[in-house]
């Protein structure tokens, strides 16, 4: 679904920024900017910052930063089409009605009745729930020490003994078979329609955007199955999903808990973990890290603590590592998962075991012991060296040496025995044919600190803060005039960018939020470009400085340009032009030096 620019850029012109983000977060004014705590990663001091005149935000601390139609994409987790129609919506732009094709149209109807039939279906089996003929499933709640609060902040149900009442129910409310059919609630069949869940405890499952996607349902004894659970469907991909995300989302702790189960979740947070979530008894997949790795950074594993659990924890580990989570696993024993542990010890031992949480590594360590008879000397050295084979994973020197010291003080292995073999295994891997891979490993992160790579990004970022200048100041536009052009800013997302920055001065209608907008549809972009817009040194500078740090910037961008071009040169005298031009910059050093005013 596309809007035409000019509509995207009319609903944005009318929703202030500051407006709109002063609804969600407490904004200071400080000189010619707004301050706020970063509603997108925890913190103390204030680093958020929103601009009236650039119409963008931005974090110094974390890097999140956009238009006002980003931030509503981000803080709601919205999709770019429901973003801009709630920003329409409050600014009063009406939106032209979108040419559907007639199957979008009927997609997007379908999802729309999902939706429906499934709130309906929520608060259907919570009214069943409160009433006598829902007894039995209250008793079993209240029984497993939810409160009426808890019931009611996640909507639990319960669906009758009778097999096809909700289907009548819907079929009341004017739905069609072809439709009930699809809401995974119903079967229906030649002999009939029949309920998916009944006589079970039910628990519906909410998006991030609390909307009802799907039900999970649970036997009230030991019947079988224990849990069952809505078919995928339009609206429910369990791989994408997670429960009580909805909550845990907003909750401030830095770090998010992990569990196996409903119940676990419901009784984390009825002991006031409301940052904990679970995967809907699917396996934790990669998606579903991409999705916390939006609100956290850091995760605390609380999986059972039986086999299946610990099986469950080393699966889990290497997929939120490689979204670059920081991950730690709770031991829970003596208890089996986070409900038992809680009805037994309470919140404050809990919240000790979180604090007493394991590093990941430390855990996969103790998981590999425990596959080696330590009795037995041959074993021994079997893991040893298995261990050693593991440390030899991670590339840096400074890294593995922290781990080498952890493990060898855990497993009561002397550093200086540990580290020599690791040493002596990575040389003879270093030799060895199994060496090829970890030997590409280690020359790509070399690579990454190569002095070459450090000069790139040294050139981006003056590229980045001659134009954070440039926007912010744009006197400055006087000063770089016969010396820098858009074509300059060699980096080609860059290029693009100061393209418009330099049209748009020209046209006296300089809007960097506007130029976001080109680029909101590719998030990698959006973000980058974000960013460009709001470069800055660390250190604030003096006013000498800030000449100093401008004209070196101004020079710097120009030289990175010209040795570009001398690169690509075609021709000898298109060479000579160059270097022309790059003896003309060394005089110009002291031209520059006015500076910013
Ligand atoms: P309680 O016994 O109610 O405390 O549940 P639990 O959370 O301790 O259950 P368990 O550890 O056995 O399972 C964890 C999660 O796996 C559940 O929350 C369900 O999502 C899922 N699950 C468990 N049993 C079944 C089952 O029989 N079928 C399906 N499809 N999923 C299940
Ligand atoms: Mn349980």
């Amino acid at each position: 679904m596309r809007y035409p620019e000019e509509v995207i850029e009319e609903v944005r012109m009318r929703n202030d920024i500051v407006d709109v983000i002063s609804g969600y977060v407490k904004l200071q004014r400080k000189g010619s900017n707004y301050f706020g705590l970063c509603p997108f990663h925890n913190e103390k001091s204030p680093s958020f910052s929103v601009s009236p005149g650039k119409q963008m935000y931005y974090c110094f601390g974390c890097g999140a930063g956009g238009n006002v139609i980003t931030f509503i994409m981000e803080y709601e987790n919205y999709s770019f089409t429901e973003a801009l129609n709630l920003l329409a919506e409050r600014a009063g732009v009406a939106l032209p009605k979108q040419e559907y094709s007639p199957e979008a149209r009927a997609q997007e109807d379908l999802k729309k009745n999902l939706l429906e039939i499934n709130k309906l279906a929520a608060n259907y089996f919570y009214y069943q729930l409160k009433h006598p003929q829902g007894k039995a499933g209250y008793d079993y709640l209240k029984n497993r020490q939810l409160t009426d609060d808890t019931i009611r902040h996640f909507g639990l149900g319960f669906a009758n003994k009778t097999s096809d009442d909700l289907y009548r129910f819907l079929k009341d409310k004017g739905y069609p078979d072809s439709l009930l059919k699809e809401t995974g609630l119903v079967t229906i069949e030649e002999r009939g329609a029949h309920d998916k869940f009944w006589n079970r405890v039910m628990f519906p499952i909410l998006d991030v955007n609390n909307r009802v996607i799907g039900f999970g349902g649970r036997v009230m004894g030991d019947g079988t199955p224990k849990y069952l659970n809505s078919p995928e469907t339009r609206l429910f991909d369990k791989s994408r999903n997670l429960f009580g995300l909805n909550y845990a989302r907003t909750s401030r702790e830095k770090y998010m808990l992990i569990c196996e189960g409903y119940m676990d979740v419901i009784a984390m947070h009825q002991a006031g973990f409301t940052n904990s979530v679970a995967s809907l008894g699917t396996a934790f997949t990669s998606q579903h890290a991409s999705l916390l790795k939006r609100y956290t950074d850091q995760v605390v594993l609380t999986y059972d603590s039986d086999g299946a659990g610990v099986k469950a924890a080393l699966r889990a580990i290497p997929i939120l590592k490689d979204v670059g989570m920081s991950v730690k696993v709770l031991n829970m024993r003596p208890y089996k998962d986070p409900d038992e542990f809680i009805k037994n010890l309470g919140a404050d031992a809990f919240r000790q075991r979180i604090e007493e949480a394991k590093n990941s590594f430390l855990f996969e360590i103790d998981v590999l012991k425990g596959q080696y008879d330590m009795e037995d000397p041959e074993q021994k050295t079997r893991f040893y060296q298995e261990t050693a084979r593991k440390l030899l994973e991670f590339p840096e020197a400074l890294e593995r040496d922290n781990y080498i010291q952890a493990v060898s003080r855990e497993h009561f292995i002397p550093y200086e025995d540990l580290k020599r073999l690791v040493n002596q295994l990575g040389s003879r891997l270093g030799s060895g044919p199994a060496a090829a891979g970890r030997r590409d490993y280690e020359e790509k992160s070399q690579a990454k600190r190569s002095p070459k790579k450090d000069k790139d990004e040294g050139n981006r970022q003056s590229q980045r803060l001659l134009l954070t200048w440039l926007i912010e100041n744009p006197g400055l536009f006087d000063r770089i005039q016969g010396i820098i052009t858009a074509d300059d800013f060699v980096e080609p997302l860059y290029h693009q960018v100061a393209q418009m920055v330099f049209q748009g001065h020209e046209e006296n209608a300089l809007n960097p939020a506007g130029i976001l907008n080109h680029f909101i549809n590719d998030e990698e972009q959006y973000r980058e470009v974000a960013a460009l817009f709001n470069a800055s040194l660390k250190e604030s500078l003096s006013n000498e400085e800030q000449k100093k740090a401008f004209s070196e910037t101004v020079m710097k961008v120009k030289k990175n340009s010209l040795d570009a071009a001398s690169r690509h040169a075609g021709s000898i005298e298109e060479l000579q032009r160059i270097i022309q031009a790059q003896a003309a910059l060394r005089s110009l050093h002291i031209s520059l030096d006015e500076g910013i005013n």
